[in-house]
């Protein structure tokens, strides 16, 4: 009975995690949300093998909660933690560094702060959390979903100046994955930041501003991409960042990859 626990399970890519692991019936899926009342789409699943929990990856001590609930159910072990939950760019995301408007500096230090302690910060307190759980697993995998916004080399051949904020916090928990990794070897504990690629996980319709942003984007990734067509549905990208976690293996633990197993960001 493989058991798996997914952060900011409600909506978007760790909905698709849920919906498509708990589709096997002897998987046990536990599915962690910041907030009990907004998980009718959980809800509407109806699968006795969905358990849901709260849990704010921001409040170590809701994470503490959930762990020790998620050792009842599953007798005190977990096999894979996928850390899916993140705060996402703000309204500010166009500008780049030096763009902040003069007088807002210090909106800059929020933004990075912000990012920088549910992106980085809540992520290493859930992995410290679930550890324990993960040591007494049978596949011992922890998985941090991060972003192809936190590649150098993505930065520099697209020429992507804006999202300061949001991609340094996803290239630092790259390092973070890397540093467990290093750390966790020798006792066959896997860890892997992957990219879901570009995935469509809007609740409503984008503003005529944000339209215009997302295209500015596009068409910069397009010089490293020119055949890219369309954004993922959450589900084609979890299809496919599932069989990269089939592939970790003690040789690529740590590793940055995409949805598709390499460096291929889109
Ligand atoms: N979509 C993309 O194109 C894309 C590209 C690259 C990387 N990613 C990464 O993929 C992951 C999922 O993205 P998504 O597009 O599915 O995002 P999304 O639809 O905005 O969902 C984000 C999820 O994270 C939860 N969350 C936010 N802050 C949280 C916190 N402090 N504690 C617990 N849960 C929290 C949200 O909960 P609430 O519902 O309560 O707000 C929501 O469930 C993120 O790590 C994101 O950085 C996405």
């Amino acid at each position: 009975m493989p058991s798996y626990v997914i952060t900011g399970a409600n909506r978007g890519i760790g909905l698709a995690f849920v919906r498509q692991l708990s589709a096997k019936p002897d998987n046990v899926v536990i599915a962690l949300v910041r907030n009990v009342g907004t998980v009718d789409e959980l809800k509407s699943l109806n699968r006795s093998n969905v358990h849901i929990l709260q849990a704010d990856i921001g409040d170590l001590a809701s994470l503490q909660r959930a762990a020790a609930e998620t050792a009842k159910i599953t007798g005190g072990s977990l096999d894979v933690l996928i850390n899916n939950a993140a705060m996402l760019p703000n309204e500010r995301d166009a500008l780049p560094l030096d763009g902040y408007p003069a007088g807002q500096e210090q909106l800059l230090a929020d933004d990075l702060v912000a990012l920088f302690t549910v992106n980085v910060v809540g992520v290493a307190h859930t992995i410290n959390t679930f550890l324990p759980l993960v040591k007494k697993g049978s596949l011992k995998k922890v998985i941090v979903i991060s972003s192809g916004a936190g590649d150098l080399d993505l930065t520099l051949a697209s020429g992507y100046e804006t999202s300061g904020p949001y991609s340094i916090s996803k290239a630092a928990v790259n390092m973070a994955v890397a540093k467990y990794a290093a750390e966790y070897k020798p006792q066959g504990i896997l860890f892997l930041a992957i990219s879901p690629g570009l995935v469509d996980t809007a609740t409503r319709a984008l503003t005529a501003k944000e339209l215009e942003d997302a295209k500015k984007m596009v068409t910069k990734f397009k010089k490293i991409a020119p055949n890219w067509e369309r954004p993922l549905t959450a589900d084609e990208s979890v299809e496919m960042m599932l069989k990269v976690f089939d592939d970790l293996t003690p040789e690529n633990s740590g590793a940055f990859l995409s949805h598709k197993g390499n460096k291929e960001w889109l």
